[in-house]
């Protein structure tokens, strides 16, 4: 699969079956993450690996914040299921000092960020799926997994082989809506 169609084909997935994920995969997931361009080469990024079913069953718990879903009329995360079936779960962290700040502006989330598109991708390309769930208790997931004070989570990705193939994603905007030549036009 080229990076392009890569790109283009890789949708949010939320239900996985129960079909392992093979350690070499994993692996070429994990290295596409240390791959990712960062802030000064300084590569914040911090991931940790759970495969124990009962700490995934916790992170899925951990992944519905009441005051942010309840105002919108969720019950739940749409990841969580997903969360604690699939057989791999990377939560992506970044220790904010290893990365730059500009006029308030706080790169470590870019370099998370890009790392987070980096592992959705390659766990694509190797015929795996993912999502990135941004919502979750930090300070409880933290406890739960050791965190350091001051390591911020970014990310919470189950990782496994997609239960359907996924359809076709969401709308995006068209590019005339985002995209300004030469100036920012009203
Ligand atoms: C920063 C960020 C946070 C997200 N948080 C969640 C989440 O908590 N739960 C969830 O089900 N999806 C989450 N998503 C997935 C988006 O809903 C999804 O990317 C978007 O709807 C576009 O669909 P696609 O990824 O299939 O193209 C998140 C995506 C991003 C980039």
């Amino acid at each position: 699969m080229d990076t392009l169609e890569a790109i283009k084909t890789r949708r949010s997935v939320r239900k996985f079956s129960d079909k392992l994920v093979e350690d070499q995969k994993l692996q070429a997931v994990l290295e596409a993450v240390q791959a990712a361009p960062s802030w000064s080469n300084m590569q914040c990024w911090r991931l940790v690996v759970v495969t124990d079913a009962e700490t995934r069953a916790q992170i899925s718990d951990l992944s519905y914040v009441e005051s942010f879903f309840s105002t919108r009329g969720y019950k739940s995360n749409p990841a969580q299921k997903g969360i604690a079936d699939a057989p791999v779960v990377i939560v992506l962290c970044a220790v904010p000092e290893q990365s730059g700040e500009m006029k308030g502006q706080r790169y470590y989330m870019a370099d998370a960020g890009i790392a987070s598109e980096n592992l959705m991708l390659a766990a694509h390309a190797v015929g795996l799926a993912s999502v990135f769930v941004g919502v979750f208790d930090e300070e409880k997931l933290g406890d739960l997994l050791g965190i350091p004070a001051g390591v911020r989570i970014v990310g919470v990705f189950p990782v496994g082989y997609p239960l359907s193939e996924p359809k076709s994603g969401p709308p995006r905007k068209p590019l005339a809506e985002i995209v300004h030549y030469e100036r920012w036009k009203e």
